[in-house]
């Protein structure tokens, strides 16, 4: 099972949950410093003041990339180091740090692919309404063209925001992220600006020479559970708009579904939508990342009040997760990432990277060996790295892989209990050892695919 030519083979992480340092050399505070130190938020009060402290250990942790063969790596900035204060004075400390990362993931052979928001807000910028004003998505650019003038001599690939999904529903709408505001209507404000903060942000880039800009969503497989029942089917409709077409559409059509206009007036009164902010994000993008964990079955069910997550869900049930599932209680499901990437190519035509794909499991060293036996990780990563070739013998157009994580991380509001990396980290040591998977990653890149079964 070969991959194309030229498949990018990476991990990822982001600023916030790795790097630590978050008082170091200038760095401002962002809402996860605020909403993690606010009791009750996160798992056992954890924070990401230490995280792996990868801001002082990273020499090392490409070191490793470069030994597992990683032809790719996607690391985030953390805009509170560039600009402490979200606008204004430019914090030079802060970008000389991804100057020395990307230098030495380059000196190592490493494509950098950036992403610029990874959810660390500066909470100065939260303080004047945060994603739900149009002053946010207009920092944003500004911002990103102070971190393509320092980088984008050196950086080909760029991400502007991760999953903006997360930032608008978890974060304004259920308050189980960042900045932890629980208003629907504040959550379309935050969808809206989202959008706009990438549409001016990657024209932004491309008029400052950036040669691949992108977004990363983190799309939902969406089916109805009774593919035959018009009701499950109509209830499927409804999540796909909340969660996909009402990213997908203005970014690649231009124009929000008339559903998801429809739907955010029972909300609010739209007075956010100004004229011509739908071209803004329309803006060209030269690939779209796509984060996937697992599928999503609904169906139609009186009476069921809804989803604090999604806003107007009332009567749409969702399937408990059946089958085997991760630590996370994710299900497992490689079939529906092939689905996932075959309707996106379908209906929006444009190339494809899974910039985020990988698993939960608690698997530590054996206290003999030291060795991390991480054969459900494997059996994961083996499963939907054949669902993505199965995509691309479709005619999918996916240029390439990025697993989640390189290292165990603050997994925002389950703190530290849930290990996605490949890489194993003592947080008490900072000791990393790099489980089985990263071996068979390394294998899998060398091979340029996986062995026949
Ligand atoms: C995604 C996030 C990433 C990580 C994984 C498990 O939603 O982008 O930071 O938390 O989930």
């Amino acid at each position: 099972m070969r991959f194309p030519d030229g498949f990018i083979w990476g991990a990822a992480t982001a600023a916030y949950q790795i790097e630590g340092a978050v008082r170091d050399d200038g760095r401002g505070p962002s809402i996860w410093d605020t909403f993690s130190r606010t009791p009750g938020r996160v798992h056992a009060g954890h924070t990401g003041d230490v995280a792996c402290d990868h801001y002082h250990r990273y020499a090392d942790d490409v070191a490793l990339m470069a030994q597992l063969g990683l032809g790719s790596y996607r690391y985030s900035i953390s805009w509170p180091r560039i600009q402490p204060d979200g606008t204004g004075p430019v914090n030079t400390r802060g970008l000389d740090f991804y100057d020395r990362l990307t230098d030495e993931l380059i000196g190592k052979g490493i494509d950098p692919v950036v992403t610029l928001y990874h959810w660390d807000l500066p909470q100065t910028l939260q303080d004047r309404g945060g994603w739900t004003v149009r002053a946010t998505a207009e920092a944003f650019a500004e911002y990103a063209q102070i971190v393509h003038a320092r980088l984008g001599d050196r950086v080909r690939t760029w991400t502007t925001l991760n999953e903006p999904w997360c930032s608008a529903f978890l974060g304004y709408a259920a308050g189980i992220h960042a900045p932890g505001i629980a208003d629907p209507a504040a959550a379309f404000a935050a969808v809206h600006h989202l959008l706009l903060g990438h549409g001016l942000a990657a024209r932004a880039l491309r008029s400052a020479g950036a040669r691949s800009v992108g977004i990363t969503l983190n799309p939902a497989s969406v089916h109805p559970l009774d593919p035959d029942s018009a009701a499950d089917q109509h209830a499927a409709r409804l999540v796909d708009g909340l969660h996909n077409r009402i990213f997908l559409d203005p970014l690649l059509r231009g124009r929000y579904p008339d559903d998801m206009r429809a739907h955010m007036a029972r909300f609010c009164d739209l007075s956010f939508l100004a004229d011509g902010d739908e071209a803004i994000m329309n803006a060209p993008i030269d690939v779209l990342g796509v984060n996937y964990y697992q599928p999503t079955y609904v169906f139609a069910k009186p009476g069921e009040p809804g989803s604090p997550v999604s806003p107007g869900t009332e009567g749409v049930g969702a399937r408990a997760p059946v089958g085997p599932v991760t630590d996370m209680n994710w299900q497992i499901e490689p079939a529906a990432l092939t689905r996932l990437l075959e309707r996106l190519h379908r209906d929006y035509g444009v190339p494809m990277l899974i910039t985020e794909n990988g698993a939960a499991y608690p698997d530590g060293p054996a206290p003999d060996t030291g060795r991390v036996a991480d054969t459900n990780r494997i059996e994961y990563l083996d499963g939907h790295l054949r669902a993505c070739h199965d995509a691309i013998t479709r005619g999918v157009d996916l240029r390439g892989y990025f697993v989640w994580s390189f290292l165990d991380n603050f997994e925002w509001a389950e703190g530290y209990a849930k290990r996605f990396g490949i890489v194993h980290v003592d947080y008490t040591t900072q000791q990393r050892v790099a489980k089985d998977s990263a071996w068979w990653y390394r294998d899998v890149i060398r091979r340029g695919g996986l062995e026949d079964r």
